[in-house]
């Protein structure tokens, strides 16, 4: 018999290529997390058929149908339950978070911004990195805080920024190492292998020396 799965649902916004590489590697048999929910706050979001194609339950949380943000954020929780979520992965979710939500889900979310937080919280992270001229950039998944795009750091992927560099094509590039590093980090935490103490993540795991630029290695 396998092991229990850790039971994850994904909030996205948008076109959900993170949702679906977590979902794709959720497949492997040996992976402690199982996808039980993709919820949208957009209607349209484009990553909702993916799901919907691979049998997974969604939701539609329309934050524009709710008065304030709180009673928004108390329907998405009360799906959250409803589905028996016990982690919950932001994947381009692009609505701010209350406090009261984000404590909820205390060191029970994770989310991936596409930078080296702390540098570039926030929005327009490519045009930012080009215009600054920086040599190395990247993306990170982390837990949330209260603070947007803040929280203890599981993992890190950095990508070389290029002359012939475009906003698009540094964006292209730093996706791929998103994709890989949403699921690394997945598999750490729902393994109970990534700990938090304060404002570091601690790794239990017998992983080879930093040696290359995703760290921890996979
Ligand atoms: C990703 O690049 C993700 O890192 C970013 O939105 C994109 C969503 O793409 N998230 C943020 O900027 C959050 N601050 P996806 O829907 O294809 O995963």
């Amino acid at each position: 018999m396998s092991a229990k799965r850790l039971r994850v649902a994904i909030l996205i916004s948008g076109r959900g290529s993170n949702m679906r590489a977590l979902v794709e590697a959720a497949r492997a048999e040996d992976f402690p997390a199982e996808i039980i929910l993709v919820l949208s706050n957009v209607p349209a979001a484009e990553g909702l058929a993916f799901a919907k194609d691979q049998g997974i339950a969604t939701a539609v949380v329309d934050h524009r149908t709710f008065a304030d943000r709180e009673r928004f954020e108390r329907d998405m929780q009360a799906t959250l339950q409803k589905h028996g979520a016990e982690l919950v992965c932001l994947a381009g979710f692009m609505r701010l978070l209350t406090p009261w939500f984000v404590e909820q889900w205390r060191d029970r979310m994770l989310n991936i911004h596409p930078a080296l937080l702390p540098s570039y919280r926030g929005l327009h992270t490519h045009e930012r990195a080009l215009a600054e001229g920086v040599k190395i950039h990247g993306a990170t998944v982390h837990f949330v805080a209260p603070a947007m795009d803040a929280g203890p750091i599981v993992a890190q992927a950095a990508a070389p920024v290029l002359d012939g560099d475009t906003p698009e094509t540094l964006a292209a590039r730093v996706l791929k190492l998103e994709h890989q590093i949403y699921p690394l980090a997945l598999k750490l935490v729902a393994g109970g292998l990534a700990r938090v103490e304060g404002a570091r993540v601690r790794i239990a795991s017998e992983q080879a020396a930093p040696a290359g630029l995703v760290w921890p290695q996979a």
